[in-house]
């Protein structure tokens, strides 16, 4: 199938990026949110960051000028217009739930609905529409256009067809899908999330200072950035949903959430964007 039109929904972190990224491969691509100071954001953004991709010349003048095409809206009105919609709103299963059932009555008929959900079933997201076969995860990394992986979940139902095209997506925007299959925290999360959540444990029990726990890790393993680090900048309450998914939908005691990560997001403390984390900003 042949994409020329990306709706992307949801324009905040991981949506303008997800825009920016669609419209420098040369599709046309419109990026909608219900917040208008969350589109302003994401113009300013987005024309922030294509600026500086010129400057270093990892970007063309007209890559840039295809960004600055994007189209920006408040509702759903020009999504009959898109071959592929890509949700990126914020992580809750009612809302996305709710979202998808718009995107289905509203979508053309052969769209692709894709969902950039962390760690929602993508079978359960799919389960709501009348084109199971057309959903598809496609799980983009932050910051979206430095990070190669793209990380292609196929629900239960989803089609060699859709995959396939999904993929082809991915490549054509310089990205490297890897493929998963669903099932909670799929390969990233479920792995990623279990490794900062043993730091916090770490650190509750004293084995170590916040700074001891990265540098180990930083400096041994060769990891770009200590677990504790990564955890403030993805955001403490991300980190404490997703160790809770995989604690109830695998049933396992092993993915408990360590009780200081519990605290500090009681606490408000969800690091780097509320200024205070495992490290203060
Ligand atoms: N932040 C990350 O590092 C990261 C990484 C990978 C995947 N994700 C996933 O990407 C998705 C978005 O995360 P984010 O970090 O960009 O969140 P965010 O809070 O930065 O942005 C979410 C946006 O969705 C908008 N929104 C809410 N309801 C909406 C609706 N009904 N229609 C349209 N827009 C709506 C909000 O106004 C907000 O601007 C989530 O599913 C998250 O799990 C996040």
């Amino acid at each position: 199938m042949t994409i020329k039109h990306i709706f992307v929904i949801g324009a905040g972190t991981m949506g303008n990026g997800i825009a920016q990224v669609a419209a420098t491969s040369g599709y046309q691509v419109t990026c909608m949110d219900v917040a208008p100071a969350a589109l302003e954001k994401a113009k300013a953004t987005i024309a922030k960051s294509t600026a500086k991709l010129v400057e270093k010349g990892t970007l063309t003048p007209e890559q840039k000028a295809s960004a600055d095409a994007i189209q920006f809206a408040e509702n759903m009105d020009t999504m009959k217009d898109a071959d592929l919609v890509i949700e990126a709103a914020t992580e809750n299963p009612e809302l996305k739930f709710k979202i998808f059932k718009e995107m289905d009555e509203r979508a053309r008929a052969n769209a692709i609905l894709a969902t950039n959900t962390s760690s929602i079933s993508i079978t359960k997201i799919a389960a709501v529409t009348k084109r199971p076969d057309k959903v598809i995860g496609m799980h983009f990394m932050n910051p979206v256009p430095l990070m190669k992986l793209v990380e292609v979940i196929r629900g239960l139902g989803t089609s060699d067809e859709t995959t396939q095209t999904i993929v082809d997506v991915c490549k054509w925007m310089g990205k490297e899908p890897v493929e998963a299959n669903d099932s909670p925290g799929f390969i990233s999360n479920r792995i990623l999330c279990p490794m900062i959540n043993e730091a916090v444990f770490a650190l509750q029990e004293g084995v170590g200072t916040p700074e001891a726990i990265d540098q180990v890790m930083k400096l041994g393993m060769n990891h770009p950035m200590g677990p504790l680090t990564l955890a403030d900048l993805i955001g403490l309450d991300v980190v404490l949903f997703v160790m809770e998914v995989l604690q109830r939908d695998l049933g396992e005691d092993k993915y408990r959430p360590a009780y200081l990560l519990r605290k500090m997001v009681d606490a408000g403390h969800l690091g780097r964007k509320s200024g205070r984390g495992f490290y203060s900003y």
